[in-house]
């Protein structure tokens, strides 16, 4: 699949100036990890701790519930610099990136990760009005903390697939 001649025409400034410029290079490269490690970090640290949390009385879990919705605007910022500086990668080399399947699917997985994120804010929200035992949120929420996990690694092998197989 070859990208459209306007999207190759319309990013070719920024990727002439990218493939000149080691300094550009390197702040980009930064932030798509940079931003990684932020929310990534942030967001693995919070499903471990929901995946063990699992294991006490549903009154234990409240505090942790706190302290997962207070990390979601952290992980949400560091995302946003992911995607800002993801599509400036992309940018810089459309004709490669456009046409490879390892890209398209990766993008997929991002989307499935920022789906299981909203899902996983609406079951906090729903166990914040009843936090009961038998509330069915709880094993949602513990169902998304792995979907989530996994989905950060296989996010992060399918980035540096790209780098290597596009
Ligand atoms: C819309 C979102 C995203 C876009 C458009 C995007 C795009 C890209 C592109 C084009 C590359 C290849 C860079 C190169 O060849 O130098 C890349 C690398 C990479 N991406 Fe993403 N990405 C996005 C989100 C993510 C997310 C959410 C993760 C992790 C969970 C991630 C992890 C990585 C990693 C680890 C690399 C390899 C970096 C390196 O070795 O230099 N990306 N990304």
């Amino acid at each position: 699949m070859s990208a459209p001649h306007a999207l190759v025409a319309l990013c070719k400034p920024w990727a002439d100036y990218y493939s000149d410029s080691k300094g550009a290079e390197t702040v980009v490269q930064f932030l798509h990890i940079g931003g990684l490690l932020l929310a990534g970090g942030l967001a693995i640290a919070a499903d471990r701790g929901t995946y063990r949390t699992m294991r006490h009385a549903a009154t234990d879990r409240l505090s942790h519930l706190k302290e997962v919705s207070a990390v979601h605007r952290w992980v949400l910022t560091g995302l946003a610099v992911v995607v800002v500086s993801g599509i400036a990668l992309f940018a810089s080399d459309v004709d490669t990136f456009f046409g490879s399947w390892i890209f398209w699917t990766k993008m997929g997985l991002v989307v499935l990760l920022l789906l299981n994120g909203w899902l996983m804010t609406r079951s906090e929200h729903a166990l914040a009005l009843d936090p009961s035992e038998s509330s069915p949120q709880w094993r949602r929420m513990h169902r998304a903390a792995i979907t989530s996990l996994t989905l950060w690694f296989i996010i992060t092998a399918f980035g540096v697939a790209l780098v290597n197989l596009a």
